[in-house]
């Protein structure tokens, strides 16, 4: 039974590679998102522009987006934490780019050394500048059901982060269950509580697999309404800050699901896996 359209933004060569521990040449990276860039995606998430001191595997970023085939129809997007990297993410063309924000403090001053309110100072005026050149911004809310700092997070704590990524503009909040602890009523209640404050065809659901649980999660979401899920693909990936966060969930595995679930992805799967086996080689290298 044909049940409508669900989107898969692809986070593979960005969240994907950058805890990778080998060093991945950049012509290794543009020729993934080239690859990727025949599949069917409307986004993918290629660069992250933040201090190489931090996460030396995204120091690339700019020549990677300078180095990609861009094919119509894709948004190439970037990460960016402050203005600094909003201007190089702009100068390389990022066609879209992502502030991201974290439910817990104890993750939001290990991953960009600030605290909740530090961090939305700082995205103030990039959402400014972007609103501008009308470049689309996205937001992320890490640590969505648990901190690997500060353990448990409340529904409502997800909530006030989420509006305030939406009240300042972003076009999309995207939920990251950053080490895999949620299981399919935790997402739920989780939903429920940011439901209320963002339309839900503005949520994406950003699960990685840690415990084996991002597909059951990716399910509980469906039955929320949540159409937009984030993927990586060969299940690669992790923060560096968040121990244990290794392994989004795979995109190959994700289309199946959704697609023998009856929802049109508009994905070419077969090509999705020759990506998945390509960013497996990357890491095997
Ligand atoms: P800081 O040390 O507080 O900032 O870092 P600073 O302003 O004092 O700058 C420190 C150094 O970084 C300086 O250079 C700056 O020039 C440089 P140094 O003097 O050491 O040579 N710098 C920059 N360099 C390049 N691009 C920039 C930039 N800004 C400053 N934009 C900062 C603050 C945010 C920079 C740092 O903490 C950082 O880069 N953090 C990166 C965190 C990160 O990338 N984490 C992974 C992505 S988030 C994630 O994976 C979760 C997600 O997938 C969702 C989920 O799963 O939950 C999205
Ligand atoms: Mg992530």
């Amino acid at each position: 039974m044909k049940k409508g359209f669900c989107e898969i933004f692809e986070v593979g060569p960005r969240d994907g590679l950058q805890n990778e521990a080998r060093e991945i040449p950049v012509s290794e990276k543009v020729a993934l998102v080239d690859l990727l860039s025949r599949a069917g995606f409307s986004r993918i998430e290629v660069a992250s522009f933040v201090s190489p001191r931090w996460v030396p595997q995204m120091a690339g970023s700019g020549e990677v987006l300078g180095g990609i085939t861009r094919a119509e129809g894709i948004r190439y997007a970037a990460l960016t934490p402050n203005l600094r990297g909003y201007e190089d993410a702009v100068a390389a063309r990022a066609d879209e780019i992502a502030v991201f924000a974290s439910a817990s403090e104890g993750f939001s001053r290990k991953n960009i050394n600030a605290s909740i309110d530090e961090a939305f100072e700082r995205f103030a005026p990039i959402l400014e500048e972007a609103r501008h050149v009308d470049i689309p911004v996205r937001g992320y809310v890490s640590c969505v059901i648990e901190c690997p700092y500060d353990g448990k997070v409340a529904p409502a704590e997800v909530a006030r982060v989420a509006d305030r990524l939406f009240s300042m503009g972003c076009y999309e909040v995207s939920l990251g269950d950053t080490i895999g602890a949620g299981t399919p009523d935790s997402i739920a209640r989780m939903l429920l509580a940011v439901r209320d404050v963002v339309p839900v065809g503005r949520l994406a659901g950003h699960y990685h697999d840690t415990k084996g649980r991002a597909m059951a999660n990716i399910d509980a979401s469906l039955s929320m309404g949540v159409r937009v899920f984030d993927a990586a693909v060969g299940g690669l990936g992790g923060c560096p800050f968040a121990p244990g966060a290794a392994g989004n969930v795979a995109t190959e595995a994700v289309n199946a699901h959704l697609t023998a679930l009856g929802y049109e992805t508009g994905l070419d799967q077969a090509l999705i896996e020759e990506a998945a086996a390509m960013a497996r080689q990357m890491r095997a290298v």
